[in-house]
């Protein structure tokens, strides 16, 4: 197959393909479709039925280069929504593109500001404070596995639990709301898949989100009128130019904080375990040297990148590996793809938990990369380090699934079994 733009119905073929949830459920399709990109079209003008078009940027140099553009911007439009669904949001909020306020909708100067209050809460110091939680929550996760005696569903049973778990904690709230933040997060990440749907009639992103900023405002309340340095404590009293902070704005970092810290991590966890499973040689290294641990981490990162893309939008004309984008144009730019990009990567499609160098970009780049990188590795990190120790024998029970989500995906079902070491 060559997607070199064709004609008529072959190009909207690919295009839909592109744009499709599906192709995130599917990695073999998923890869076969985007290496061919990579090769032929890397910056393909992209109209798929539903949607408004776009360009698909496929390689690592270039969504650097859109990364570190000012000229590249996040307003207004920020990930895929069909037309139908942009039309939801615009009458849901009176006009605007986007349901919340928060650093991923935000370009200069705005951006720099809302984000340096909760920078230093993020960083690598005070990220190692909460490593002991971290350790113990991993623990009671991986007991709860290991009293399912030799067999379970790795994703329900454990690996969505524990980054849940993790940034509850660090937004200091009861384990009785857990129940609340899964529902809601797997609402608005997983809007697209039919088990989802299916789970509650009329998934509607508008009312998902409304539930969450309800649920804050209570938070924030509470924070405000006792104040805690905790990360709630801060968003809640947090201040621009002497002022504090709107209550749109706080709501919407709270809800971005719930939602972008554990998805993604937990996503991170599972996949690894498979790419652990499916590569045994990899596995028995890693146990017999957990020292190893801090590359297979990155490794899982790239291997399974849960952030399938983000959008930019160009304010000026501009070129881009000569192609002409007109000022207004929108790029989606498509890091699973960027991490398997064949001039950056020896061996693209190979797991190896030692990889050096590894420069992937499932965190992003520029000045929007993941505020919660260093949380997210850690997470990570103390998992695998419990997980090895305690179990062994791992081995697939059934067929994976993966979510059909094109902005967070992931695995949504790993039946495994294993050993208690
Ligand atoms: C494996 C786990 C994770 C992955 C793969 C991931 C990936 C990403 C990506 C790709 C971006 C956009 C970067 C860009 O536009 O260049 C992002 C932004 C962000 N992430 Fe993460 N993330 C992860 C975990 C977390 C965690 C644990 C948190 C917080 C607890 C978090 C909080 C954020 C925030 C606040 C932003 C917005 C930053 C900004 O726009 O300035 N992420 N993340």
């Amino acid at each position: 197959m060559s997607v070199a733009r064709g004609e008529g119905a072959d190009a909207r073929r690919i295009d839909d393909a592109i744009a499709s949830p599906a192709i995130h459920a599917d990695p073999a399709a998923f890869d076969a479709l985007f290496s061919q990109l990579r090769a032929d079209d890397p910056v393909r003008w992209t109209e798929p039925a539903d949607f408004r078009p776009f360009w698909t940027v496929t390689r690592h140099a270039d969504i650097q280069e859109v990364e570190r553009d000012p000229n590249f911007l996040n307003a207004p439009r920020l990930i895929l929504r069909t037309r139908e669904l942009e039309e939801r949001t615009r009458a849901a909020t009176g006009g605007s593109s986007v349901l919340l306020r928060s650093l991923v909708n935000m370009d200069a100067p705005d951006h720099f500001a809302y984000r340096r209050l909760a920078q230093a809460w993020f960083n690598p110091q005070r990220i190692r404070l909460l490593e002991a939680d971290c350790r113990a929550l991993a623990a009671e996760c991986i007991d709860g596995m290991l009293e399912r005696g030799g067999s379970c569903d790795f994703v329900a049973d454990v690996a969505v639990l524990y980054p849940l778990r993790v940034i509850m904690r660090t937004l200091g709230m009861p384990r009785s709301d857990e129940a609340m933040m899964l529902k809601l997060t797997q609402e608005i990440f997983g809007n697209d898949d039919p088990d989802v749907r299916a789970k509650r009639a009329n998934v509607d992103l508008a009312a998902s989100v409304g539930e969450f900023q309800a649920f804050f405002r209570e938070l924030s309340a509470a924070r405000r009128a006792d104040p805690t340095d905790d990360l709630a404590g801060i968003i809640a009293t947090a201040q621009i130019d002497g002022r504090p902070i709107a209550d749109h704005e706080a709501l919407s970092y709270y809800i971005l904080i719930a939602t972008a810290g554990h998805d993604t991590t937990s996503s991170t966890i599972a996949g690894g375990l498979l790419a652990l499973i499916d590569h045994p040689e990899q596995m028995e290294r890693l146990a017999a040297d957990p020292a190893l641990l801090p590359m297979a981490v990155e490794e899982m990162m790239r291997w399974v990148s849960p952030v399938r893309h983000f959008f930019r939008t160009a304010r000026e004309d501009c070129l881009l590996r000569g192609r002409r984008i007109a000022a207004g144009d929108h790029l989606m730019m498509c890091y699973p793809s960027a991490n398997r990009d064949e001039e950056v990567f020896d061996a693209p499609f190979a797991f190896r938990i030692d990889r050096t160098p590894n420069r992937h970009i499932a965190f992003g780049y520029g000045p929007h990369l993941c505020l919660g990188q260093h949380l997210a590795r850690m997470e990570v990190r103390i998992f695998f380090e419990q997980l090895l120790a305690r179990a062994n024998g791992f081995v697939r029970d059934g067929a994976p699934l993966w979510l059909q989500s094109s902005f967070v995906s992931g695995l949504k079902t790993l039946p495994i079994r294993f050993r208690a070491r």
